[in-house]
C-alpha cells in the first residue's frame, strides 16, 4: 500500500492502482470521457487530467493512466486543471458541430455535459473539419464520423467486453472514422446488433435506429429469441 494526497485527503491506495481509481475510493469525481470501468485506459481524451505533485515536481497528468505512489500530492479543480480540460473540449469542439438542437443524442451527450459545466460553447479553433458521409448501413444503429471524438469506447467495448471485434478505428487524420475492418458490410461481419456500443458512445455519433421498437418501450411486443440468461428474451425488431 501507498500513502498520497487527494485533494487535501489521504488516501491509501495498492500500489498500481489508478489516481482516478484512488480518487473515487474517496469519494473525488474526476470527469472522463473514454474511460470504460474494469478495462485499461485508452487514454485518448485527455479529460481526467489533474495535478501531481511529487518531490517537489508538478505536472499534469491524465488521472486513468498515471499510478499512485508514496507521497504524491494530487490536486484535481485547479484553475490551471480546469483550464486545461477546458482547452481539450475547446479541441473537441474544434472538430465537432455544435449545433446540438438537431442532434439524436441532444440532452443525453456526456461532451454536452463537460462543455457546460466548463463553460465551453464553441471552440477557438479555426481550420479544417470532418465532413464525411453518415454511415446508415446497419439496420440496428446509424454512425455520425462527423460526431465522433473517437474516444474508442465503442470500440474497446465491442472487443474488450463483447468479445466480437466487430468495428474497429479506420484510417487516418480527419478521415478516421469508427467503421468495420477492410470496410466489410456489417451483415458480413461478428455484430450481433446487441447495441453495447450505442450505449457506450458519449456523444451522438452512434445513435440506435427506431427507438420505440426497442424492449424497454414495447414490452408488449412478441418475443423473438429466449436464453438461459434471462427469462424474458430478446424482443428486437
Ligand atoms: Fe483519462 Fe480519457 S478518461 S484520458
Amino acid at each position: 500500500m501507498v500513502r498520497l494526497t487527494i485533494d487535501g485527503k489521504v488516501v491509501e491506495a495498492k500500489k498500481g492502482t489508478s489516481i482516478l481509481h484512488a480518487a473515487e475510493s474517496v469519494g473525488i469525481k474526476i470527469p472522463t470521457l473514454c474511460y470504460i470501468k474494469d478495462l485499461l485506459p485508452d487514454g485518448s481524451c485527455r479529460m481526467c487530467m489533474v495535478e501531481i505533485e511529487n518531490r517537489g515536481r508538478t505536472k499534469i497528468e491524465t488521472a486513468c493512466t498515471a499510478q499512485v505512489a508514496e507521497g504524491l500530492v494530487v490536486t484535481t479543480n485547479s484553475e490551471k486543471v480546469r483550464n486545461a480540460r477546458r482547452n481539450v473540449l475547446d479541441m473537441l469542439l474544434s472538430n465537432h458541430k455544435t449545433d446540438c438542437f438537431s442532434c439524436r443524442a441532444n440532452g443525453d451527450c456526456k461532451l454536452q455535459d463537460l462543455c457546460y459545466e466548463y463553460g465551453v460553447s464553441k471552440t477557438t479553433y479555426e481550420g479544417e473539419k470532418t465532413d464525411l458521409p453518415i454511415d446508415d448501413s446497419n439496420p440496428f444503429f446509424t454512425y455520425n464520423p462527423n460526431l465522433c471524438i473517437l474516444c474508442h469506447r465503442c470500440v474497446n467495448t465491442c472487443h474488450k467486453i463483447v468479445g466480437r471485434g466487430a468495428i474497429d478505428t479506420m484510417e487516418r487524420g480527419f478521415d478516421s472514422a469508427i467503421g468495420t475492418p477492410f470496410h466489410v458490410d456489417w451483415i458480413d461481419t461478428t455484430c450481433e446488433s446487441c447495441g453495447n456500443c450505442v450505449q457506450a458512445c458519449p456523444t451522438g455519433a452512434l445513435t440506435m435506429k427506431r427507438r420505440t421498437k426497442y424492449r424497454p418501450y414495447q414490452v408488449d411486443k412478441k418475443v423473438l429469441t429466449t436464453c438461459p440468461h434471462c427469462a424474458t428474451g430478446c424482443q428486437y425488431y
